[in-house]
């Protein structure tokens, strides 16, 4: 609960009251424990104090329990009590200004990013490719960039790598090889991602990251839930795509040095699949951006049920822990407890790893970094409730407050402008029919040559029929041979003219990002 005499998030009491200092909220958030100890409550607690601070938040949110937050709370007996025990004043059930997303368009605004955006590092996670189909599909990045022709959507995508692909001779020596096996390796990734649904978020009108910065009447941070029950059921894309909004985050944000509180918080339930089976080389991008994010004012918050599962060099990042029951059921997990309680700084009252096996739901283990950013001594606390309804909510009130959006016009319907697809397929039409056109134009004037001599031919028809054959044949040979060339040149024309077109482009050449994604 944000208290504005001491600027501070009451986020728990114990032996004392547990303050999460606000400005040091960008040194980031982990919150942590086996299923059903009160993590989506603790996130909602904080997400509301930030709100409250006016600070805007995205969540993902994963079982629908968060959608609850466009619903005041209503009394029940665990909720008095700990209002009661904690010495809670004017507690107020409340509702939070919320903004739903969804990346299937059911359940809020539809999220949609760009080929161009997501770019190439982020783009090979999602359709698994190796190093070198990796490296392939960097050059076609390239090869687009320089030329200012945007990848809206995979159909242009695949048109593209079709199109270097096509002409990787002249582009070797700029660029590098690209081979046709790595392109078809690219193409058939492309085709198990349609498959399996990947395309849906992949067009325009692109989600404006920016749009997530926005305050109700009374100056509280607007809540943006995205919607992800359906996105889950595919890791990969959930652990990329959001990753791509962290990115996306990170471009947007210009430094801001040290604040007094953060410019938004990033809630990233299930965060391990962020990181599972990522290559080392992604690792590294993450643990850079969760770092770099910092000065930018952006506060992450990591929620999992075994800290483990988050490498230690983004652990190592995380100043604020909040900490619910373990269980201690097989080796692994008494490795879990132990890592666990190693994280914290001792408290002499209690043995960490015990109560860490004791805590009932709702309680944890806390520790915040106070004003300097040191750690402070781990505190056996329970969570304040949250003000807002802690159940999921009807698709209906869902589908009201998409309506009475602000964004509703904005996201509503999808757009499909010229990209690169229609420009080479275009270029490619253009200069398909100008061929056609050509060879139609000569075979007519063949044709006519054929008829006037034909009709010269006539008077000495008799005496000459024999003669006159023979030559018509013999110029429909040469007629033939002509029109090989002319399809040679034709092609080579269509060529020349998707370079053009694609020259056409130029004017605004695009640069990537830290990581990959696209810079504005
Ligand atoms: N701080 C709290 N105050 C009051 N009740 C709480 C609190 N924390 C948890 N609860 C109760 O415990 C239930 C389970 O909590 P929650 O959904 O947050 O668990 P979880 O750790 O997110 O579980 P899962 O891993 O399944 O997502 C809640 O529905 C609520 O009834
Ligand atoms: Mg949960």
């Amino acid at each position: 609960m944000y208290t504005p005499e001491n600027g501070k998030i009451w986020l728990a009491t114990g032996g004392e009251r547990v303050y999460l200092e606000p400005s040091m909220a960008n040194r980031h958030g982990l919150i942590a424990g086996a299923t059903g100890t009160g993590k989506t409550v603790t996130l909602k607690v904080v997400a509301e104090s930030f709100s409250e601070m006016g600070v805007p938040v995205f969540i993902a949110d994963i079982k629908g329990d968060v959608s609850g937050m466009c619903l005041p709370g209503c009394e029940n007996k665990h909720i008095r009590r700990s209002i009661d025990t904690m010495g809670i004043e004017d507690f107020n059930y409340t509702s939070f200004p919320v903004r739903f997303f969804d990346v299937y368009a059911r359940l809020g605004h539809p999220v949609r990013t760009t080929i161009s955006d997501m770019g190439p590092e982020l783009l090979s996670r999602l359709l698994g490719l190796n190093e070198t189909q990796s490296g392939v599909l960097r050059i076609v990045f390239r090869i687009a960039d320089d030329q200012g022709l945007l990848l809206l959507d995979l159909k242009d995508l695949r048109l593209m790598l079709q199109y270097v692909a096509d002409n990787s001779a002249e582009y070797k020596i700029r660029y590098g090889n690209v081979s046709a096996q790595s392109v078809g390796a690219i193409q058939r990734a492309l085709l198990t991602l349609e498959d399996e649904g990947g395309d849906v978020f992949f067009g325009e009108p692109m989600l404006e990251i920016a749009d997530w910065f926005d305050w109700d009447d009374d100056g509280r941070g607007v809540m943006n839930i995205l919607e992800c029950a359906e996105l889950f059921q595919h890791p990969l894309l959930y652990g990329t795509f959001l990753l791509w909004m962290l990115s996306e985050l990170y471009e947007l944000l210009p430094e801001a040095g040290d604040l007094d509180k953060p410019k938004i918080a990033f809630f990233f339930d299930e965060a391990h699949l962020l990181f599972k089976d990522a290559p080392k080389a992604l690792l590294e991008k993450v643990e850079q951006v969760v770092r770099l994010i910092r000065s930018k004012g952006v506060s992450v918050w990591f929620i999992t049920q075994n800290p483990m599962d988050i490498p230690e060099s983004v652990l190592a990042q995380i100043g604020n822990r909040v900490q619910h029951a373990l269980r201690a059921y097989t080796p692994n997990e008494q490795k879990a407890i132990r890592a666990a309680a190693r994280s914290f700084r001792v408290n002499e009252a209690f043995d960490t790893e015990t109560v860490l096996q004791e805590l009932s739901t709702g309680e944890a283990l806390v520790s915040v970094l106070d004003e300097k950013g040191v750690p402070g001594i781990v505190q056996r606390a329970n969570i304040l409730p949250p003000k807002s309804s802690m159940n999921a909510v009807e698709p209906a009130v869902i589908g009201t407050v998409v309506a009475n959006s602000p964004l509703f016009e904005k996201y509503a319907v999808s757009v499909d402008r010229e990209s690169a697809y229609e420009i080479l397929s275009a270029a490619a039409e253009e200069a398909a029919a100008q061929a056609e056109e050509e060879a139609r134009a000569k075979e007519e004037e063949k044709r006519r040559i054929a008829e006037e001599k034909e009709r010269a031919a006539e008077e000495k028809r008799k005496a000459a029929e024999q003669r006159a054959k023979e030559r018509e044949k013999a110029q429909k040979k040469a007629a033939s041979k002509k029109k090989t060339s002319t399809v040679g040149r034709a092609a080579s024309a269509t060529m020349n003219s998707i370079g053009r077109e694609v020259g056409r482009q130029v004017g605004k050449q695009l640069v990537r990002g830290l990581f990959g994604t696209l810079k504005r």
